[in-house]
C-alpha cells in the first residue's frame, strides 16, 4: 500500500480502503499513544493538544508489515497498525448496528443467567441486544432486588421518582396505570423526562394470575415500515412535536418530542409512545387531521400480529429492552386468579454499551 504526500504536505494513499482520505499531520500527531504522549493506566493525553505546533509536518513515514511507522516536524515519533487507522478514518465501531425485526422469530434471545459470568456469552448477550434492542433472560431467582443485582452487572442504576426500582404490582389509588390490573397497549415507558430511560430491565418475582401476558415491538422496523409505505405519514410523525406529561401530588414532568425521531443525518434515532400521557400542542387543524391519522396508523401497527411479539414473562425470567426502541406493553390480568409482581429499573445506554466495549476489547 503506497502513501504519498500531496501538495498540501497531507498523507494520503492511493489504496482502495484510503480513497478520499487525505490526513493531517496533527490529526494523525494527536493519536500517538506511546508513554511520551499518553498515561499507560487511562490512555489520558499527557498535553494539550490545541498547543501542538499548528504548522507541523510529516518528516518521514514507512510502510512495514501493515505498519505506519511515522515521525513529525516537533521530533516526535510513533506507529499504527493500517487496520486501526482504517478504524479511525472510518470512524468504525465495534457496537453492532440496529437490525429491524417483526413478530418472526423461530427463537427467541433467551439467555441463561447461570452462563452469565462467561465473557464471551455475556458479550454475545450484549451484542445481540445492540441488534435487537432486547433479549430475555431466565434461570434468574424469584427474589426481591434481582433485578438491581441484574442491572448493576452492567452500570449504575437511574433513579425515578419512582425510586432506584418499581415494583409492578395492582395497589389502590396508584399514581401510574402500570400499578393496575389493566391492560397497557405497547408504549415507551417516561417520554416526559429529560432525558427518557435508555433502558429498562423488568424481572417476574410472581406471575400467577390469568392474563398479564408481555409483549414487545420493536419500533425501528415499524418506522422503516412506515417511512417506506406511508411516505407522509412518515413526514408527519417525525416533524410533530408532541408534549408528554406525568402528574402526581408531587411532581408535574413535562418534555416534549416526536413519535419518531430522527437524527441530524435523518436516521432513526428514537421512539417515543404513550398515549396514556401525550398531548399534541395546538397546530392548524389540517395539519392535524393529518397527525392524528399517522398516529392512528402507527397504533395499529404497534398492536398488530406482523410486528407485536407476545410471550409470557413467568417467576425467574427478566426482559430486558431499550426503552428509546422496543415499546412494550401487557395484556389485562384477574387480580383473583393469583399474584403477579414484577420489579423493574433503569439504566443508561452508556452501561451497556460501554460493557459491550470493554469486553469485546479483552476478548
Ligand atoms: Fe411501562
Amino acid at each position: 500500500m503506497d502513501f504519498f504526500l500531496d501538495e498540501n504536505g497531507f498523507l494520503t494513499s492511493n489504496h482502495i480502503n484510503f480513497k478520499n482520505f487525505s490526513i493531517h499531520p496533527l490529526w494523525l500527531r494527536e493519536r500517538l499513544s506511546s508513554e511520551n504522549y499518553l498515561d499507560q493506566n487511562n490512555y489520558q493525553r499527557l498535553y494539550e493538544p490545541s498547543l501542538l505546533d499548528p504548522d507541523i509536518k510529516f518528516l518521514k513515514y514507512v510502510i512495514e508489515d501493515n505498519f505506519l511507522k511515522i515521525e513529525f516536524t516537533d521530533n516526535s515519533k510513533g506507529i499504527f497498525s493500517i487496520e486501526s487507522l482504517i478504524n479511525a478514518l472510518y470512524s468504525n465501531d465495534i457496537i453492532p448496528e440496529k437490525k429491524p425485526w417483526k413478530n418472526d422469530f423461530n427463537t427467541l434471545p433467551i439467555y441463561d443467567f447461570r452462563s452469565l459470568n462467561d465473557d464471551k456469552y455475556f458479550s454475545k448477550l450484549l451484542s445481540n441486544f445492540q441488534e435487537l434492542g432486547f433479549v430475555i433472560v431466565n434461570n434468574t431467582s424469584t427474589e426481591e432486588g434481582t433485578v438491581i443485582k441484574f442491572a448493576e452487572m452492567f452500570g449504575p442504576i437511574r433513579t425515578t421518582n419512582f425510586g432506584k426500582h418499581f415494583d409492578v404490582v395492582s395497589k389502590p389509588k396508584a399514581n401510574d396505570l402500570a400499578y393496575t390490573s389493566l391492560g397497557i397497549k405497547a408504549h415507551t415507558d417516561n417520554p416526559y423526562r429529560k432525558p427518557m430511560p435508555g433502558i429498562q430491565i423488568l424481572h417476574c418475582i410472581s406471575n400467577e394470575a390469568k392474563g398479564g401476558d408481555s409483549s414487545l415491538v420493536d419500533g425501528f422496523a415499524v418506522a422503516e415500515y412506515l417511512k417506506v409505505n406511508e411516505p407522509e405519514m412518515y413526514e408527519v410523525l417525525t416533524t410533530t412535536n408532541v408534549l408528554f406529561k406525568f402528574v402526581d401530588k408531587d411532581i408535574i414532568l413535562e418534555n416534549y418530542g416526536k413519535l419518531i425521531e430522527l437524527d441530524h443525518n435523518n436516521k432513526y434515532l428514537q421512539s417515543r409512545f404513550s398515549g396514556r400521557l401525550d398531548y399534541v400542542p395546538y397546530a392548524e387543524p389540517l395539519h392535524l387531521e393529518k397527525f392524528y391519522a399517522a398516529r392512528k396508523k402507527l397504533y395499529h401497527l404497534y398492536e398488530s400480529e406482523e410486528f407485536e411479539l407476545n410471550f409470557r414473562l413467568d417467576s425467574g425470567m427478566l426482559m430486558m429492552f431499550d426503552n428509546m426502541r422496543v415499546l412494550h406493553g401487557r395484556t389485562e390480568y384477574n387480580v383473583n386468579t393469583g399474584f403477579r409482581h414484577l420489579q423493574g429499573c433503569y439504566i443508561d445506554h452508556d452501561s451497556t454499551e460501554g460493557k459491550l466495549r470493554r469486553l469485546k476489547s479483552s476478548l
